[in-house]
Order: C-alpha cells, then sequence, then structure tokens
C-alpha cells in the first residue's frame, strides 16, 4: 500500500447510504428515529444485510440480530480484522452516529475490491444490534453478546409494562435463548476498529479532519426507588409529609453536584416517575433513573460512593426510604496503543494529522476491546451536536474517515 494508491471512498454510495436510512424512521418520533428492534431498525438492518452481499460478503444474522458479512481473506486460519458500528438510533436522534461507521465498515471491503485487493486477514463487517439502549436499560446488546456479556438477567429485564430485552429481541424475529451462540472467540479476532463520528465539539475547536481514540468512557447506570407516603396533599403539613419526589428532587441536584466536581466525569438522569400525577395527592413511590460516566474505573466507583451516600442524606431530609440499585457497569476501554498508532500512520498517509482524544459517548468498541485489539477513529461533528436531529457531518469529513479506515485496516491486516 502506498500514499498514491487510491484507497478513496465513493462518497456518492456513502451519502445516499445514509439518505436511504434515514427515510427508514419511525415517523411518530421526533428527529431520524430507528429504534433498536423497532420496524424500522429491522428494515435498517435488512437493507445493510443486502449491502453487504452486494460488495461482496458472505452475510449472516445472528440469533441477536448483529448482521456480520465476511470477506474471506488469503489465510483464512488468521484472525479476522472486525470493522463495524450500529445502525440503531435514539428515540430523537441523528443521521450519522453509528450509521457512519457501518457505512464506512461496508465502503472498505468495496474499496478493496475497487483496489484488487484481497486482504490476507479475513475482513468481518459489523452492523451490531441495538447499541443505544432500550427501556429495559441495557446498552451494547449486540455488542455484549458477541462479547459474551449480555446475561439472563439482562434478557429478563423489563420496561414499565412489563416486556423483557428478550420480548424485544423475539418481536425483531430473533432468538433470544439462542444467544450463548452469538459469542466470538478472542482468538479468532486480530484487531477491532470503528470509525464513528465525534458527537462533542473537540475536534471542531481544535480545527482536527481525524481524531484516534484513546479510551471511552465508562459507565455507571442506576434505579433509584424511592418510598414515601401517600397522603392528602393539603392537610399533610410541610413538616409531618414524606414525600418521595422532594426526595427525587435531591437526587437530581446531587447527580449534578457530584459529577461537576470530578473532572471529566458527567451525570445524567433519564426519567423520573412518581406512583400519582395529582396535585391533591403526595405520591406514595417515586423512581428516578439515570447514569454517572468517568474516564477512570476508580472515578466511577467514586461517583457511586458518593450517590450512596447523597441518597441516605435525603431520606433523613424527607423521611423516605431509598434504595439504589446500580446496573451493569461498563468499566472504561482504554484502545490498544499499537493499533492506534498504526491508525495515526494510516490518516499521515492519507494527508493528515490525527488528533489523539477521549471520548465521552460509549460505543461498540468497549465490548470489543476485551476481545481484541481495538481502535476507533472519530470525524467531526457540527457544533458538537449528537443524539439530537441536528446531528451533522459534512460527507467530506466522512470519506476522510473511511479512507483512513480502510488504510488501518491495510496497516493491521500488513501488521
Ligand atoms: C451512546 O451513544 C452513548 O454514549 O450512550
Ligand atoms: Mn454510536
Ligand atoms: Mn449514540
Ligand atoms: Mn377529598
Amino acid at each position: 500500500m502506498t500514499r498514491s494508491q487510491n484507497l478513496a471512498p465513493e462518497g456518492d454510495w456513502v451519502q445516499e447510504g445514509w439518505t436511504h436510512l434515514s427515510g427508514l424512521v419511525d415517523t411518530d418520533l421526533p428527529g431520524w428515529s430507528r429504534v433498536g428492534f423497532s420496524e424500522q431498525d429491522v428494515a435498517g438492518r435488512d437493507w445493510v444485510a443486502q449491502q453487504m452481499r452486494q460488495a461482496g460478503l458472505t452475510t449472516r444474522v445472528d440469533a441477536v440480530g448483529n448482521v456480520i458479512g465476511m470477506l474471506e481473506g488469503t489465510n483464512p486460519s488468521a484472525p479476522a480484522i472486525v470493522v463495524g458500528s450500529h445502525s440503531d438510533t435514539v428515540p430523537g436522534g441523528g443521521r450519522f452516529d453509528g450509521i457512519v461507521g457501518v457505512l464506512g465498515a461496508i465502503e472498505v471491503a468495496r474499496t478493496l475490491r475497487r483496489a484488487g485487493i484481497r486482504p490476507t486477514h479475513s475482513l468481518m463487517v459489523v452492523d451490531f444490534a441495538n447499541e443505544e439502549g432500550n427501556p429495559q436499560g441495557v446498552k451494547l446488546v449486540g455488542s455484549r453478546a458477541a462479547a459474551g456479556t449480555l446475561s439472563a438477567t439482562e434478557l429478563a429485564a423489563a420496561d414499565s409494562e412489563g416486556t423483557t430485552l428478550a420480548d424485544l429481541i423475539t418481536g425483531a424475529g430473533h432468538q433470544p435463548d439462542a444467544v450463548a451462540g452469538c459469542r466470538w472467540k478472542a482468538d479468532d479476532l486480530a484487531a477491532y476498529v470503528e470509525l464513528h463520528i465525534e458527537q462533542g465539539p473537540v475536534m471542531e475547536e481544535q480545527g482536527a479532519e481525524i481524531g484516534v481514540v484513546t479510551r471511552v468512557c465508562g459507565i455507571s447506570t442506576f434505579v433509584l426507588d424511592i418510598e414515601g407516603r401517600r397522603d392528602h396533599a393539603g392537610t399533610t403539613s410541610m413538616t409531618k409529609r414524606s414525600d418521595p419526589l422532594c426526595c427525587a428532587a435531591d437526587g437530581i441536584l446531587a447527580v449534578q453536584r457530584i459529577a461537576a466536581a470530578g473532572g471529566d466525569s458527567v451525570g445524567t438522569v433519564g426519567e423520573l416517575t412518581s406512583a400519582s400525577p395529582l396535585t391533591n395527592v403526595i405520591p406514595e413511590t417515586a423512581r428516578l433513573t439515570g447514569e454517572f460516566r468517568s474516564p477512570e474505573l476508580a472515578g466511577l466507583k467514586q461517583l457511586q460512593a458518593e450517590f450512596d451516600a447523597e441518597a441516605k442524606v435525603a431520606d433523613s431530609r424527607h423521611r423516605t426510604r431509598s434504595t439504589v440499585t446500580w446496573g451493569h457497569t461498563d468499566a472504561p476501554a482504554i484502545m490498544d496503543e499499537q493499533l492506534s498508532a498504526l491508525a495515526v500512520r494510516a490518516a499521515s498517509a492519507a494527508g493528515h494529522e490525527a488528533f489523539r482524544l477521549y471520548s465521552g459517548a460509549t460505543h461498540d468498541s468497549v465490548e470489543m476491546s476485551a476481545l481484541a485489539p481495538s481502535t476507533m477513529i472519530f470525524v467531526p461533528s457540527r457544533d458538537g451536536r449528537s443524539h439530537c436531529p441536528e446531528e451533522w457531518t459534512d460527507l467530506a469529513d466522512v470519506e476522510r474517515g473511511i479512507e483512513v479506515l480502510t488504510r488501518t485496516v491495510l496497516e493491521a491486516d500488513a501488521a
């Protein structure tokens, strides 16, 4: 591979791809919504599988819905190089988060074909199922199934209507009972490389065209269940009531205060629900969901301990009884230095200076990094906006990212 070799992607195909996918959205929801395991998501992933086949990949769908395309290398017994991302979106999301990485991964296979290159290692192209998570509270569903970290408890996790994650997966035509068979063996994998939009403002602020990620945030999610006492809102004095919503309000502000004190840490509340919507009733219970993120596992544990302590303080203030239940913790994932160095070299071969950065957004690479040396290539997000309809990345930036992805795959193939 030389700098002069034409490894530029076909930008028109990529743009047509995201335009097509942005037509497969739930029009009852705002933005560009293709929520994991929905009708639109199934249609989107069928289309992705079709594109993989047309790119010459042998394509299959596993028991959780991961779409996997293989281009056999000249040495089929060599471990595979995996490229991919996800094509589901958050409700009210954008057109680029995950999608750029899936289209980019397929375009790597298309570019190799155009250039007449057959790699030594097999190339595995993946559209992971439901990276964004669900009301059942489980993120990275497909990559966790592939990494073997999706537990039976999580498959049984239910939303407020009693629908479990297993029900969702079944509803999309897949087989949650066979999830064990989705697991990949580390020995079969040489590397994982994911192209993604930055989703934050740093690259734009720095004037960086290509990012190579150092590490991806760790995440701890929680549910705060609060018990108070159901009472009449007019006759229960302010000093005698036990109001779970007031405790929840303290909980929300505690999330903000604790996270703001911790460097790169962030904390966010998802949903606040109460047992009564009426203003003339003090509800008996309330529930708050949220998450903390940190670049360090120790930082995450510290945030958890502080929130546990704050919940007790809020209980004593409001005469409530709270339980904090911590969900699955994703430890921060450190990207592989050697593979990242290859990505930096690939960027340089394409004429770009790579900018190294931390990702406060989570990715399938977190799960993949437990199986194989992993890295991520970032392209800028306009105004740093993401998980919103305004999410945008210029085609020229996407093209740059795909070329660097292709070159990184070839560097890894030669390493
Ligand atoms: C996914 O985009 C996340 O960071 O939660
Ligand atoms: Mn994403
Ligand atoms: Mn996302
Ligand atoms: Mn009354």
